[in-house]
């Protein structure tokens, strides 16, 4: 399985922290906040890895991450030209994956927990779609799953929903095999012009290719200063570390 990190977009919220930098580079703990997500691909074995970040900070990305030799995996880098929403970043990498299943991260998310077991669960079929989720207090920010609990399956994800289904979101981790990139074909931007990972994920459901898992321990997103707030509070307390399973505390392989 290959590793695809998306690390574009403006950062707008963050302004003027991102007037200069990159989000992905800002500070989470001890580390730039896009160490979480390579640490979260390593951590489920997955060494190949796709990073697609904008042009204004692409050489910022590759001087701190190099080839991926300090790191144990390999860097691919990709220029997305202009922030046209999480789906059309995912189809830059069409040529990458060639042909296999996928593990992408959004590069502002941030977990405690390792998504091993759900990557584990995925390659044991190897067809369809997984997303995670996470119960949040205030869902209307993120992508929210309607869910049927009983038949263990998801019924719709709406996009920032005003009255959300449930207090499920959606984190930005998403598993997918190889038709992702047909369905990003035939996808039309939403309202505020975007090519919404939502959609995709909504095609899946549809065609009853879809399963879920709810991510355990602490997950946040980092693009508002209250949540990259408490991204920091988490990885601090963390110490960067990822957890792989419940009882052990992986130690953290500095990078650097
Ligand atoms: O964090 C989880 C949420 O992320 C999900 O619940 C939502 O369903 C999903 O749409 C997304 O919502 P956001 O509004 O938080 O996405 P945002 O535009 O902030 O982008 C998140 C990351 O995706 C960002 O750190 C970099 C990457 N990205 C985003 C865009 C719009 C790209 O690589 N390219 C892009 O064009």
């Amino acid at each position: 399985m290959k590793g695809i990190i998306l690390a574009g977009g403006k950062g707008t919220r963050l302004f003027p922290l991102t007037k200069v930098t990159n989000k992905h580079l800002l500070p989470v703990g001890i580390e730039p906040m896009i160490f979480n997500p390579i640490r979260q691909l390593l951590s489920a074995g997955i060494t190949d890895i796709l990073v697609v970040t904008s042009k204004e900070h692409m050489g910022d990305i590759v001087n701190l991450l190099g080839s991926g030799e300090n790191m144990g995996c390999s860097f691919t880098f990709k220029v997305q030209e202009s922030a046209k929403g999480i789906a059309h970043g995912l189809s830059l990498a069409e040529g990458f994956v060639n042909g296999g299943s996928m593990a992408v991260i959004l590069g502002d998310n941030i977990l405690t927990h390792s998504i091993k077991p759900h990557v584990d669960e995925f390659m044991e079929k190897k067809s369809g779609a997984r997303v995670l989720l996470k119960k949040v207090g205030d869902p209307e920010r993120f992508g929210v799953a309607a869910l049927d609990e009983e038949h263990k399956m998801i019924i719709e994800i709406e996009e920032k929903p005003k009255n959300p289904k449930s207090s499920y979101a959606v984190i930005g981790v998403y598993i997918y095999d190889y038709t992702v990139f047909d369905i990003i074909r035939i996808l039309k931007p939403s309202d505020r012009g975007e090519f919404e990972i939502s959609d995709v994920n909504n095609e899946y459901i549809k065609r009853s290719e879809m399963t879920y898992g709810v991510v355990k321990g602490e997950w946040t997103d980092a693009g508002t200063f209250e949540s990259l707030h408490y991204a920091n509070e988490i990885m601090l307390t963390a110490n960067n570390k990822i957890r792989v399973d419940t009882n052990k505390a992986e130690s953290a392989n500095f990078f650097y």
